[in-house]
C-alpha cells in the first residue's frame, strides 16, 4: 500500500536542442547580478560558456564568476563561493555543468545568507534553511545525479573525511533547469558510464525496498529497461542523440522525488560510496559500481522476491523450472554482465581504496534501515572487503 505523501516539484525544464533558449524566458524573473558557476573548463573548451554569456549579456547580467567547481565540491569551497556571492551581492545563481557544479551551487544558495557555519547547520546537523536563499538555475552538462531537479547537495569534507548529501525540500530546488542532450556529447566515457551508473543506483536503491506492488515500482522498471538499452548504444555511439536524450530524461526521473513517493528505500549503496569519496576523491558512479555487486549479493535472500521481480521484469529472466534464489541470482548476473560491457569500475583498489582505509571507510559510512536488511558495521567491511 502507497503511504501518504506530499509531491511537488517546482523546477521548470526546458528539455531539447532549443532548450538553452529558455533562459531568455526565465533570466529577466530575477535580479541583475548573477553568480555564474561551473567547473574546471570544460564548458569553455566545448563553447557552452560563450552561449551562457552572450544570453546572459543580451538580458543585461552584470556577471560575477565562481570557476573551478571540482567534482565532489568541497567545504573550503563552498565557504570561497559564500564569499563571493556576498561580496557581488548576487541576485541569482546559474549553474553550469555537471551534479557536482549544481549541487554547489544550490549549497551557495543556502549558505550564503547563513549567520552561522552552513557546514556544521546543513550537513552535520542536516538543519532545515531559516535564512533567505537565492534562487538557483542549472544548465546541466553531464547526466546522472538528478541534481538538476531535486533538493539535493553533497559537499566534501576532506579533513574530517566526511561526503555528506543533504537532501531539502522543494524550497531548495533549482527554479529550472536547462536539458540539452547535445550538451552531454563532450563528456569523457569514463564520466559518462560513471553517471548511467549513477543514475541506475539511484533508482535501485529505491526499487529494492518495501513488498508492495506499487505503481513506484512499475515506473521504476520501465526507467530500468531505458537506461539499460540506451546506454549500450550511448557506450557504443556517445553521440546517438536518441540514446542520450532517453538517458538524460531517466536520469532527471531517477532522483526528482517522484518514484520515492509512498515507499520506503534503501539508499546503502551510496552511503558506503559517499564514504568511499570521503577517503579517495574517486568518480561518484564508480563508487557505487564498485560496491553494487557485493551488496545486493549480500542483502538479496532478505528480499527475494523482489530480487525475483527484478530478474524477470528487468532482466527477462526466464523463471521457468527454477527456484526463485536461482532466478533472482540469474537476475544479478545480469546486472554484473551489462555493468561489465559498459566498462564499469568493480573494485574499489582500482578507486585508490587500500586495506588500511577500510576501518575508516566503515566508520564514517552512514547507516540507513530503509533497505532488507539493516547492515551491521560488520557486514559493511564484508561488502567492502569483497569489492577489493
Ligand atoms: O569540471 P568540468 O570541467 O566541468 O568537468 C567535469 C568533471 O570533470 C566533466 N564534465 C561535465 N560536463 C562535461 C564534462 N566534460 C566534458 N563535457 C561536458 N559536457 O565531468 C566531470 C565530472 O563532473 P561532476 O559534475 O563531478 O559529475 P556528476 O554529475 O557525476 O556529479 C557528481 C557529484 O554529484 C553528487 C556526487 O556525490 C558528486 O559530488 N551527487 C548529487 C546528488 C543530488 N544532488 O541529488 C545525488 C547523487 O547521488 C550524487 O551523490
Ligand atoms: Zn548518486
Amino acid at each position: 500500500m502507497l503511504g501518504n505523501f506530499i509531491y511537488s516539484n517546482p523546477t521548470k525544464l526546458y528539455f531539447g536542442t532549443d532548450a538553452l533558449k529558455g533562459l531568455h524566458k526565465e533570466l529577466p524573473k530575477y535580479g541583475k547580478n548573477v553568480l555564474l558557476v561551473y567547473g574546471g573548463g570544460s564548458i569553455q573548451k566545448n563553447g557552452i560558456y560563450d552561449q551562457v554569456v552572450e544570453i546572459l549579456k543580451a538580458n543585461g547580467k552584470t556577471i560575477f564568476e565562481d570557476a573551478g567547481v571540482m567534482p565532489n565540491p568541497t567545504v573550503e569551497k563552498l565557504y570561497e563561493g559564500c564569499k563571493r556571492a556576498k561580496d557581488g551581492q548576487v541576485d541569482f545563481i546559474l549553474a553550469v555543468g555537471g551534479g557536482s557544479v549544481c549541487d554547489y551551487a544550490k549549497a551557495v544558495s543556502i549558505s550564503a545568507h547563513c549567520p552561522t557555519d552552513p557546514w556544521d547547520k546543513y550537513f552535520l546537523r542536516m538543519e532545515d534553511v531559516d535564512n533567505p536563499i537565492i534562487p538557483v538555475g542549472c544548465v546541466l552538462t553531464m547526466v546522472g545525479t538528478g541534481s538538476e531537479m531535486n533538493g539535493g547537495m553533497v559537499i566534501t569534507n576532506p579533513e574530517s573525511k566526511l561526503k555528506i548529501g543533504h537532501v531539502f525540500g522543494d524550497h531548495v530546488f533549482p527554479k529550472f533547469s536547462i536539458l540539452n542532450p547535445v550538451f552531454t556529447f563532450t563528456v569523457p566515457q569514463y564520466q559518462m558510464v560513471a553517471g548511467f551508473f549513477d543514475i541506475m543506483s539511484h533508482i535501485l536503491e529505491q526499487y529494492f525496498s518495501g513488498a508492495d506492488d506499487n505503481t513506484s515500482d512499475y515506473i521504476m522498471e520501465g526507467l530500468l529497461r531505458s537506461l539499460i538499452h540506451s546506454s549500450k548504444i550511448a557506450v557504443q555511439n556517445p553521440t546517438d542523440y536518441e540514446a542520450r536524450s532517453n538517458i538524460m530524461w531517466t536520469a532527471t526521473w531517477a532522483l526528482n522525488t517522484l518514484v520515492a513517493k509512498g515507499k520506503s528505500t534503501d539508499w546503502m549503496v551510496h552511503m558506503i560510496g559517499q564514504s568511499i569519496g570521503a577517503y579517495t576523491d574517486a568518480t561518484h558512479g564508480m563508487t557505487l559500481s564498485a560496491v553494487s555487486m557485493a551488496y545486493y549479493r549480500l542483502i538479496m535472500p532478505y528480499g527475494l522476491d523482489k530480487f525475483k521481480r527484478y530478474a524477470i521484469h528487468v532482466w527477462d529472466v526466464n523463471p521457468t523450472g527454477k527456484t526463485d534464489e536461482q532466478i533472482a541470482t540469474e537476475g544479478l548476473d545480469c546486472m554484473e554482465a551489462y555493468m561489465r560491457e559498459i566498462g564499469l569500475i568493480m573494485n574499489i583498489c582500482e578507486l585508490g581504496v587500500t586495506e588500511a582505509m577500510l576501518e575508516g571507510i566503515v566508520k564514517s559510512t552512514f547507516t540507513m534501515n530503509g533497505g532488507y536488511k539493516v547492515l551491521t558495521p560488520d557486514e559493511i567491511m564484508q561488502v567492502l572487503k569483497e569489492s577489493m
